[in-house]
């Protein structure tokens, strides 16, 4: 099968598409044809692991893994021993776990837990949409997000923070996104009750304070965004911030029992696609796709991704025809 290998790490030069061995399904796990995966910022922090942070995590001396890519969309080609909710030719979508490999190719075997039927008449560019989402959705667990909380996203035109005014919203709360004038519509159209523009003004004077803030792009701070926030409201991160100081705080805060930062870990897969396909169903969730690139152009993609300048997600074609095509 066709694959982006990755063999060491490095800038996106050494993603290399090549032919790799097509993978059979473990026990448990379904064999999907690839028709649709993502470059995300996860893929691009693992293409330049850090040697002294993140190497421990996706190995030492190069990636433990050669094919990237956590999202896919395809079709089910084969099913392992032991399942039964799957059979081939099901349109499916999901989240690859990131210590086997990924969806950068034509085929991924993936657990079970991880899979979920795409919801009726969705493209499968539409359903590569888990990375973002599934961060966004470990904030908002872990902040406690309810009905009727006033919440503010800085950043929400990226994968996650497009996942979190949706997510946010469908909980009930009322949702603040703060970002480039560009991006205004966008936000209110996901459901944001006000948009701010951060270029036009210092977004932390709108003399209004917040249940919680999340820095959703790793762009703002605490000490910045604390007048923001209620007496017991939380500040949260998807990012380790400018300095890498929310690793810091989130600890003080643990340590000091006040909860007023928090960086939340992403938690587990199970479970979590099945809950992002009922958003979907229910009209709450949808992609928003910024760029599509051929599997063949894949290094571009992880170029453009680099920049920090993608709305929602950066879609790989990996199956080439047809792929535009919602089915009848
Ligand atoms: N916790 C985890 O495990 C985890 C996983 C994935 C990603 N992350 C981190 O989470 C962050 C977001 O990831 P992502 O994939 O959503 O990012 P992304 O899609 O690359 O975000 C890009 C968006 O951010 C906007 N942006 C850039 N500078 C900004 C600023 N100063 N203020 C507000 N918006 C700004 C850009 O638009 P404009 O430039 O037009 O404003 C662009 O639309 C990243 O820092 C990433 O490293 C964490």
């Amino acid at each position: 099968m066709k694959a982006a290998v990755v063999i060491r790490y490095g800038s996106p030069d050494v993603v290399k598409v090549r032919e790799a061995p097509k993978p059979a399904p473990a026990e448990g796990e379904i064999l999907v044809r690839v028709h649709a995966s993502t470059v995300s910022r996860t893929d691009c922090g693992e293409l330049r692991a850090h040697p002294f942070f993140t190497r421990f995590f996706y190995g030492i001396r190069r990636p433990r893994r050669a094919i990237f890519g956590l999202d896919f969309a395809g079709e089910v080609e084969a099913a392992g021993s032991g399942i039964i909710s799957f059979s081939p030719g099901d349109r499916v979508f999901g989240m690859c776990p990131t210590r086997s490999n990924g969806a950068h190719a034509e085929y991924v075997s993936v657990p079970e837990r991880a899979v979920a039927l795409m919801p009726a008449g969705m493209r499968f560019d539409e359903a590569v949409v888990c990375e973002g989402a599934f961060y966004a959705n470990a904030v908002l667990k872990r902040i406690g997000v309810k009905p009727g909380q006033e919440i503010l996203v800085y950043g929400g035109s990226g994968a996650i923070g497009t996942a979190m005014v949706q997510l946010a919203k469908a909980s009930g709360a009322a949702v603040t996104a703060v970002v480039a004038t560009r991006h205004l519509a966008l936000v209110k159209s996901l459901g944001a009750d006000r948009a701010i523009d951060y270029t036009a003004g210092d977004f932390t004077r709108i003399g209004k304070t917040f249940d919680s803030v999340v820095d959703a792009v790793g762009k703002t701070s605490f000490f910045r965004c604390r007048k923001l926030l209620k007496p017991d409201g939380v500040f949260a991160a998807t990012d380790l911030g400018p300095w890498g100081q929310n690793i810091v705080l989130a600890m003080w805060s643990a340590i000091t029992r006040n909860h007023r930062v928090v960086l939340p870990a992403p938690g587990r897969i199970g479970g979590f696609v099945g809950f992002l396909k009922g958003r979907m169903e229910a009209g709450q969730f949808r992609a928003i796709i910024d760029r599509q690139y051929p599997l063949a152009e894949i290094a571009d993609a992880y170029r453009y991704v680099e920049s920090g300048q993608k709305v929602g997600i950066v879609v790989i074609n990996v199956a080439a025809a047809g792929e535009g095509e919602r089915p009848a």
